[in-house]
């Protein structure tokens, strides 16, 4: 485990207020299968249940979220670190009151700083901590030195697959190439741009059972999305999909996996509304598909 990481979950662990932030990686061993659409819109769905949330784009040089919210951010990481800025200051607001960092170009010399770099980054993350309910880290496709750190660093990562082969087996290095860190974070998958929901579910079962076969570990299903046009008719006019179609078969599918997601996530942080919600979750007919982790 290197050090950055360790350093990182140190920091963001430290529960000053006692509000637990959930940080959360966006990840793909494919590229173009969906992680900034899925990102945004985990982003605006968890707001719309009045969540604080932070997008923190990581795809070094792509200015993914920008596209797919028509948001331009000024200052990024990179000149929060070179200019000594306040995190709040390179921070925008956008739909839903959804927050998002950018990293910059030239990101990838954030971790080859020197130590007072790294320590003035290190603290202004932790700054973060009592105002966000949930971090959210959209990341480039495959791991890399640099993405590495941040995947290591969070509480989870969200995998996003299609039922293309190429998606699946590039998952799987992915998965397997983070599985060779003494670091276990909980892994989440979902299936993105299914002709249907049951070729969804069958190729996140068997990408299930392959990982907890060959490699033991346990990656919970927390849905699929359906293929549909709406998606790039919203990033053509750089609304979220959730909101430019709140009825389309994609907001629907969105809307059924926030739901599954935070049956899952709030039973690790607050208890009884946890249970309650993971048990409506499972007991309702339509949730007994998000279900299948077991
Ligand atoms: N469910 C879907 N239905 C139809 N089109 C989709 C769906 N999800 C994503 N797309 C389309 O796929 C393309 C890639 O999506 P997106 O940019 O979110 O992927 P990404 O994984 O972030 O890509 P990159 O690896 O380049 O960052 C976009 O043009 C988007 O419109
Ligand atoms: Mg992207």
């Amino acid at each position: 485990m290197n050090d950055q990481a360790a350093n990182l979950r140190k920091q963001m662990e430290r529960a000053e207020t006692g509000k637990t932030t959930k940080v959360v990686s966006i990840i793909s061993g494919k590229g173009g299968v969906g992680k900034t659409n899925f990102s945004v819109n985990l982003g605006i769905g968890l707001s719309q249940l009045g969540k604080k949330v932070l997008i923190i784009d990581l795809d070094i040089g792509m200015a993914n979220i920008d596209i797919v919210t028509g948001i331009t951010t000024t200052n990024s990481i990179v000149d929060m670190i070179e200019e000594k800025l306040s995190i709040f200051n390179i921070m925008t607001t956008g739909p839903a009151g959804l927050s998002f960092i950018s990293g910059g170009s030239g990101l990838t010399e954030i971790f080859q700083l020197d130590a007072l770099k790294l320590s003035y980054f290190i603290r202004q993350i932790e700054l973060l901590h009592s105002h966000f309910d949930y971090i959210l880290f959209d990341l480039g496709a495959g791991i890399t030195k640099d993405s590495l750190n941040f995947i290591l660093a969070s509480d989870e990562a969200i995998l996003i697959l299609t039922p293309e082969p190429t998606s699946i087996t590039d998952g799987y290095a992915l998965v397997k190439a983070l599985n060779q860190h003494e670091q276990r974070l909980s892994l989440h998958m979902i299936v993105n741009s299914c002709d249907n929901e049951d070729e969804g579910y069958e190729t996140a079962v068997r990408f299930k059972r392959a990982t907890r076969e060959f490699l033991g570990l346990d990656i919970s299903i927390i849905g699929t999305l359906p293929f549909d046009r709406t998606v790039s008719q919203a990033v053509r006019t750089q609304i979220p999909f959730l909101l430019y179609a709140p009825k389309s078969k994609v907001s629907k599918a969105m809307n059924k996996i926030i739901y599954s997601y935070t049956g899952h996530a709030v039973t690790e942080t607050k208890g009884l509304q946890g249970f309650i919600s993971t048990l409506s979750n499972l007991l309702s007919p339509r949730k007994k598909r998000g279900s299948r982790n077991g």
